[in-house]
């Protein structure tokens, strides 16, 4: 059979509308408690995505940092407010335990081979809480007042849960371009 390049092509249309709708992003996401964000991001791996308001009067952001997860394996999300990568990095990471309640806490990322046990981050960091819901874990916090304007080196990770602790993460593909800009302001 001949393939006629008009069919061919809108063979193509219809691929393309799909990859389109299926294609998840987060301006039309809704969360489960109603809570609602006036800016997010689609972050460019680990399926993730950021959202958040900025308060200019208190220099502070409210945040929800969302990942598609196993419920066995924790996230994690952080600025580095000195640096662009792991190390310095102020970060808050979520996991859930086998009995279903959840681990939600700030961790600074000091080395490259951090605790990742709770501590205190450079920044003030409050109303932290995290769920689990349809394969995706999201952590929420108020963070700030934060020194140095609105724009700010992040990072966001996943991995293991090892005896209720998280565990290294892989560090190859994706889990090491996991860094970006941000301007809470944009
Ligand atoms: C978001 O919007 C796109 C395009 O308008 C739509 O295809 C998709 O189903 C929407 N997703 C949600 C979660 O509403
Ligand atoms: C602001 O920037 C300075 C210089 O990079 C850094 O030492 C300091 O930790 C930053 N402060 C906060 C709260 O991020
Ligand atoms: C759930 O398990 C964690 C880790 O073992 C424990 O710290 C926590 O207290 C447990 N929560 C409940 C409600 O049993
Ligand atoms: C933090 O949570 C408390 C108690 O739920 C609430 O009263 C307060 O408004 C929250 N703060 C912010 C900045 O959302
Ligand atoms: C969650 O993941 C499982 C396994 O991949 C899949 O079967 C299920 O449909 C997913 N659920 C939702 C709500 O996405």
């Amino acid at each position: 059979m001949e393939i006629s390049p008009r069919f061919t092509f809108a063979i193509c249309i219809i691929q393309s509308l799909f990859l389109i709708s299926s294609a998840q992003t987060c301006k039309n996401y809704t969360f489960p408690s109603k809570q609602v964000f006036s800016s997010c991001s689609d972050l460019t791996v680990l399926q993730a995505y950021l959202h958040w308001n900025y308060i200019p009067s208190t220099k502070s952001a409210h945040i929800a940092y969302r990942a598609s997860q196993s419920s066995t394996r924790w996230i994690a999300w952080a600025i580095n407010p000195t640096g662009s990568g792991m190390a310095g990095s102020q970060a808050i990471v979520a996991f859930r335990h086998a009995n279903g309640s959840m681990a939600v806490y700030p961790t600074p990322i000091d080395s490259y081979t951090p605790s990742m046990q709770p501590g205190t981050l450079s920044f003030p960091v409050s109303n932290i809480s995290a769920i689990y819901a349809d394969n995706e874990t999201t952590i929420f916090a108020v963070i700030g007042p934060l020194a140095n304007g609105t724009t700010f080196n992040h990072v966001w990770q996943e991995g293991p849960v090892s005896n209720t602790n998280p565990a290294i993460h892989s560090t190859t593909g994706p889990n090491v371009q996991s860094m970006a800009k941000l301007d809470f302001q944009s």
